[in-house]
């Protein structure tokens, strides 16, 4: 795979989620409803991530789709 993803937001996004739940993480940067999938990755060659949070509190969702830790924000923003 080596389509480039959209920069959503060159920061992270946090948000306070909750343990157990799953949330899917917009992997292509083109949804609406960062950081979160609305379906707008169809066609392309990305898929939302899945996310299950171990604990309740805040996490800081990757805003730029650039991350190496997948749905979470490695830093790696501030390179872009
Ligand atoms: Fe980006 Fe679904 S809208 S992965
Ligand atoms: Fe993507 Fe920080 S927002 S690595």
């Amino acid at each position: 795979m080596t389509d480039e993803p959209t920069i959503a937001q060159k920061a992270p996004c946090p948000v306070d989620v909750e343990a157990g739940k799953t949330y899917y993480w917009c992997a292509c940067g083109k949804s609406a409803k960062q950081p979160f999938c609305d379906g707008s990755h169809k066609g392309s060659a990305f898929a939302p991530v899945q996310f299950v949070p171990e604990q309740t509190g805040k996490v800081w969702f990757c805003g730029c789709k650039h991350s190496h830790k997948g749905a979470l924000c490695d830093g790696t923003h501030k390179t872009l």
